[in-house]
Parts: C-alpha cells; structure tokens; sequence
C-alpha cells in the first residue's frame, strides 16, 4: 500500500536562452559556464509563462496522463519560491485556471527542495485521506528573481514546471520513505531578500532586492555531504543496497556537484538521470520536469525503485524512494 503516482506532466517556457547570449549580458564564456555547471541553455518565461501558467499546462498533462478529471483533485500542493504575487498561493491561482473547484490549495517554500518537501506533505495526506487524489506541483520563474547583472549567479537558473497526480493505492509500490532536513543557521549563503518593508522599523538598509544570491562554493561543498548522507541515511533505514535502484533523478543544479555526489554514492552513471544541460536549475521544478522527461521516454517500469534527492537555500536537502 503506498502514495502511488498515477500521472506526470511538465512544461517549459518557449524561449532558450543560450550561454552565447549570456556572453552579451555579463562577462563570461560558453566554456566557463559549460565546464564549471554542465548548463548549455536554458529556459526564459515570456509574457503568458508565468509560474502559475507553467504549472497549470504541467498539471493538465499529469492529469491527462493519469486518466483523472480535475472534478476529481481533492487537493493541490504547489513548491515555488517565484509567484507573481506572495498572495494568494501560486496554488490557488493553478486551482482557479484548471477550475478544481473541489480542491483545496496551498504553496510549500523549500527552496530548491520544495517539490521533495510538498510530495513528503501530499504522501502523509494521502495516508490520513486515503481516497483522495491530489495534485503536486513544482513551478518556478526565476528569471524574474535573478540579478541579470550577476555572473555568479544569472548563467545558473532556468523557469519551467512539472506536475504529479497522487492517490494512495491498496498495491505495493508507491512511495517508500523520505528523509529531509533543514538546517536555519547555514541561511546566508543561499538566500533571497522579500520585498523593501513598507515599515521603517523593519526596513533592512542592505536589501538589494528580490534577488538570489549566493556562496557558490560553501553551498556546492554543503549540497555534496548533505545529500549524500540523506540517501545513505534512507538507503540503511529501508535496508535497500545502491545496487537495487534502478533510477536515480536528483535535483538539477550543477553536473559537478551530481558527478561527485554520484561517486562518493558508488551508483552506475547510467542510473542517474541528468537534464541540466538543457534547462539549468529550475529549482523546485527540476525534479518534476526530470521525472516526467525520464518517464515519457520509458526509463521507469512498473516495480523499479526510484531516488530522488535535492539540496536548496535554507538550507533544505533530503531524499526519497519510490516504488514505481
Ligand atoms: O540548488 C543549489 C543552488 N546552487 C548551486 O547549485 C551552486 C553551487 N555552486 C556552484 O555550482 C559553483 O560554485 C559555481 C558554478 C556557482 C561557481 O563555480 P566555482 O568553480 O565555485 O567558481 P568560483 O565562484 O570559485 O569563481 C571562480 C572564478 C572567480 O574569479 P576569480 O576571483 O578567481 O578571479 C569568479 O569571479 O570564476 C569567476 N566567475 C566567472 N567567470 C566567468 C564567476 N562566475 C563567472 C562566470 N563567468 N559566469
């Protein structure tokens, strides 16, 4: 009996924005970009994209994919740290455009673990309201949060969305178990401020802007270790041996940090599935836009064993096994 997943659905903005390009805005290179995060291109919202527009085509697909109608989506999670507005939730705008009036809605904020952190949420739902469906959602636009004059930063990110539709199910498969943590006190070297205080008192002098930024190198070193001890961590508590997963999709962030983390893991390189280069890291969306790519080609089969990981600003990692 498990939180099966009965449909995946993704959807990208139309507009590439390639390293070239970035060659215009800022001072780097093809090569610096490629050898340092494995990132050719990536996606831009355009007018129409917004995170909630994203996540609603992403939704439409899983639920298509799913053979469920939105009459019947009891309840929609939405990861994103990039809506258009703080309030409402991205999620009750995607409730609103798919018109899921039986639904109720609500946004998660982990960073680039959000998608990791809303399954966790929408798994331990199901099991409470076991004959409910639900929708999960990771949507980000943050090109709308990136200093376009920051290299250090703005050759990183990409916008696009990926969508799940869960139901727990009286089978064996489904998802198995998570491990996720978060750690306050390491919040400065990734973060982004709010907007200025329209109260003095609380007005922060230093506030750039709603911006990302970051410590690229003590978050590269943190994300390694973090991760790499939530799998081990999950893999000994399940009694599952790396040999006995047959997928492995981590959050896209940078093909350096999934190279070393899959060494020190000791996975196969063909088990892990990578689409970095292509969309840069999406944030919360990565993973679902991940999962869907590796699902419409066919790399998952009824009964293989699934390991998601991420790491995000907070800090906030974890991981999880599916039975798919
Ligand atoms: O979900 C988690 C999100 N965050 C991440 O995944 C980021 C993790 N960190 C990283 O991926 C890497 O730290 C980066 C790709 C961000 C940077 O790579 P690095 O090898 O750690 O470079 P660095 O920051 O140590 O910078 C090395 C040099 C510096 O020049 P100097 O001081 O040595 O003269 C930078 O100014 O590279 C320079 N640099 C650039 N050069 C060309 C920084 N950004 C660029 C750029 N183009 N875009």
């Amino acid at each position: 009996m498990g939180t099966v997943i009965l449909g995946t659905g993704s959807c990208l903005p139309e507009k590439r924005l390639s390293n070239h390009d970035l060659e215009k805005l800022v001072e780097t290179s093809d090569e610096w970009i490629l050898s340092r995060t494995g990132i050719s291109t990536r996606r831009i919202s355009g007018k129409g994209e917004e995170a909630f527009q994203l996540g609603t085509t992403a939704a439409r697909k899983a639920m298509a994919m799913a053979n469920v109608s939105v009459d019947e989506i009891d309840l929609i999670i939405v990861a994103t740290m990039s809506s258009h507005m703080t309030m409402p939730s991205c999620a009750c705008f995607i409730q609103k455009e798919l018109g899921a009036d039986n639904a109720f809605a609500y946004d998660v904020n982990a960073a680039c673990s959000g998608f990791l952190f809303a399954l966790d949420s929408g798994d331990k739902f199901l099991r409470v309201e076991q004959n409910k469906k639900i929708l999960v959602i990771g949507t980000e636009t943050l090109s709308s949060r990136t200093d376009w004059k920051d290299r250090n930063t703005c050759i990183l990110f990409g916008d696009g969305a990926g969508a799940v539709v869960l139901e727990y199910k009286e089978e064996e498969r489904g998802v198995v178990a998570s491990n996720l943590f978060s750690d306050g006190t390491l919040w400065n070297l990734l973060y982004m401020h709010a907007a200025s205080s329209s109260n003095p008192e609380l007005e922060q002098p230093d506030n750039p802007g709603v911006h990302i930024l970051m410590e690229g190198r003590e978050v590269f070193k943190y994300a390694v270790k973090a991760m790499e001890a939530a799998i081990n961590d999950l893999l000994i508590r399940e009694n599952i041996e790396m040999d006995s997963i047959d997928l492995m999709i981590p959050h896209q962030a940078n093909i350096r940090i999934l190279k070393k983390l899959v060494s020190r893991l000791g996975i196969n390189q063909e088990k892990v599935f990578i689409n970095v280069q292509k969309y840069g890291n999406t944030s919360a969306a990565s993973i679902p836009i991940a999962l869907d790519e590796a699902n419409r080609e066919g790399r998952l089969k009824r009964g293989d064993l699934l390991l998601v990981c991420s790491f995000g600003g907070g800090f906030t990692w974890g991981a999880s096994l599916l039975r798919w």
